[in-house]
């Protein structure tokens, strides 16, 4: 493979690499991106990258796709949809958690800070590591648990008023843009399911065909796998996708409540 040189216009500085506007550039924005490569071992950096925004498309995940595709091929990142549909793209812009796909540019004031989302293990630059997140997500069992038998051998059905229990909860993309912007996810995320997981759960909980509500409740009744939530709200005020997940722990702590009357 052919070795990467850096650009003409980039200068390599104590704190990081510094990359400056292309000549006759009449509308640039800087973004200083978290660097950290596991494979040297060098404490993470900022690396800073000065771009045309006539050339760019107007997304933050533009700028990035065009960094890495004409300036710095090395730096990493996920994406995939574009359209805030896969939840890939999160990571934190401008000192909140949300989707690099659907974040313009133009609304973030100043130079564009973007980091890793908080308090995750880092795989690579701006790569968290969901191992631990996906794992809490498989423990809740997030698929339709049914006893009896479907009433016709074919599809459960559902009524449509019963089917809008659902919405503002299954648009859930998993971006964990919530969790990551929780005080209570970030010192107990070993035990406390964090507000993805809870919303998720919730949703199944909220299904008129699921038949497993007890043993659901049963395994989330715990001092921290749902009570650490002490109702900040971080998660509902950042979420990408306008769900709210603290209406949805509170509506699992009403069940429990509920099922002691
Ligand atoms: S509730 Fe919102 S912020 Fe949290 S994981 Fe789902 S889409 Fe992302
Ligand atoms: S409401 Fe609960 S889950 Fe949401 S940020 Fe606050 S403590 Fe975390
Ligand atoms: S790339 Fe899919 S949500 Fe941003």
């Amino acid at each position: 493979m052919a070795e990467f040189s850096l650009p003409k216009n980039s200068v390599i500085k104590k704190d990081g690499v510094k990359h400056t506007a292309p000549a006759g550039a009449k509308r640039t924005k800087t973004f200083k991106i978290y660097r950290w490569n596991p494979d040297t071992g060098e404490n993470p950096r900022f690396d800073s990258y000065t771009i045309d925004l006539d050339q760019t498309g107007p997304m933050v995940l533009d700028a990035l796709i065009k960094i890495k595709s004409e300036i710095d091929p090395t730096l990493t990142f996920r994406r995939s949809c574009r359209e805030g549909i896969c939840g890939s793209c999160s990571m934190n812009i401008d000192g909140s958690n949300t989707l690099a796909c659907t974040q313009a540019i133009d609304d973030v004031k100043g130079d564009v800070q973007i980091t890793p989302l908080p308090h995750m293990d880092v795989v690579k630059d701006l790569v968290p590591d969901f191992t631990h997140f996906y794992a809490q997500y498989a423990s809740i069992k997030p698929w339709l648990q049914t006893v009896t038998p479907s009433p016709s051998a074919k599809e459960r059905i559902q009524s449509p008023e019963d089917r809008s229990k659902l919405d503002g909860l299954y648009e859930c993309i998993l971006c964990a843009c919530c969790s990551t912007s929780c005080p209570s996810y970030w010192w107990n995320n070993d035990k406390f399911l964090g507000p993805a997981i809870l919303l998720q759960a919730y949703r199944w909980l909220a299904d008129s065909r699921d038949e497993m509500t007890g043993e659901r409740l049963d395994a989330l009744e715990d001092p921290f796998r749902l009570y650490r939530c002490h109702t900040i709200m971080n998660c509902s005020n950042v979420c990408p996708k306008g769900l709210n997940p603290a209406e949805a722990i509170g509506e699992i702590k009403k069940m429990m409540i509920e099922r002691q009357l």
